[in-house]
């Protein structure tokens, strides 16, 4: 395995390179997308994963300072996943003093967490096209468990004639439901054993819906399943899924939708989705 930390060592790929972007303290989530992307370059491609705790898409300082970085232990599961090249700069080598262009993306990153994370998605989307760059990948994976991340990513690449495949996997979850996330070991035994509740009350929403016609009587209930003494509701949404705009009253049964949260415990914020399908 090969592990580049400066942009200028990285030389363009002479097999099919498949990409998997990161900020690193990898679990089972993240690979569930090497495996994906093991697959989707075959025995004989190139299998990269870039890690990177990407500054320009933390809106929290905070937030950023305590995310984890266990980088010798995240080299070696690559290792062991048959991981053929990581690359892990470090921030100072991404980022000129002076850099003064970046991606900005104007719709569908007006709900959900574009919404109360300001600046979040044209961070990410500016990194994702600078790692795109620099690696020049055929295809890269994104997991749904981002879901509007994913959808903002396919619109990058639709909207600027960016040449790579955009492949996504299914969330990975714990067993108890809990949608697998770096930012879980930041949480107490406590938190840790109240957090499942929110994806028992998203996926108890695919049979709230029919009986649930007006959006706001569905969050309503969802929202009540989801509440604790130990959490706090950042946003739950219903939204269309390949717009992301809420879901007008009455619901179209006929149409899936997304439900959407992220959710506070403590300084901690844990996102999740459940797609909703049609009647
Ligand atoms: P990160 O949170 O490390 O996630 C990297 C990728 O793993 C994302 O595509 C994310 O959707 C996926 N992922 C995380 N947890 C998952 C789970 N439980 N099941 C399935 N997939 C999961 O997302 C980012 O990093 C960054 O924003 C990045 C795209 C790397 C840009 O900085």
């Amino acid at each position: 395995m090969q592990v580049f930390t400066d942009p200028a060592g990285l030389s363009g790929p002479d097999r099919r390179r498949v990409l998997v972007p990161t900020m690193g303290a990898l679990h089972d989530g993240h690979l569930a997308l090497v495996r994906r992307a093991r697959e989707a370059a075959g025995p004989a491609g190139e299998l990269a994963v870039s890690i990177f705790v990407n500054p320009i898409q933390f809106d929290r300082p905070g937030d950023l300072a305590a995310y984890p970085r266990p980088l010798e232990d995240d080299l070696e599961r690559c290792r062991e996943a048959g991981v053929d090249l990581v690359f892990a700069p470090p921030a100072d080598a991404m980022y000129l003093p002076d850099r003064s262009i970046h991606v900005h993306e104007t719709s569908l990153s007006r709900t959900l967490c574009g919404a109360t994370r300001p600046g979040h998605f044209d961070g990410v989307c500016t990194v994702v096209l600078k790692l795109f760059n620099l690696l020049r990948p055929v295809a890269a994976v994104f997991g749904e468990k981002d879901y509007q991340q994913l959808a903002i990513i396919r619109r990058l690449v639709r909207d600027l004639d960016v040449p790579v495949e955009i492949l996504a996997v299914p969330t990975v979850r714990e067993d108890d439901g809990l949608a697998m996330s770096s930012r879980n070991q930041r949480l107490s035994p406590e938190q840790r054993g109240d957090a499942p509740r929110i994806h028992r009350a998203l996926a108890a929403a695919v049979s709230l819906r029919p009986t649930h016609p007006a959006p706001a009587d569905l969050l309503a209930a969802v929202r009540a399943d989801i509440e604790s003494p130990l959490n706090r509701v950042d946003y739950l949404e219903l939204v269309d899924p390949e717009t992301l705009q809420p879901v007008v009253s009455p619901d179209n049964p006929d149409r899936p939708a997304l439900l959407a949260s992220a959710v506070f415990y403590g300084e901690v914020r844990l996102i999740d989705n459940q797609l909703l399908p049609p009647a």
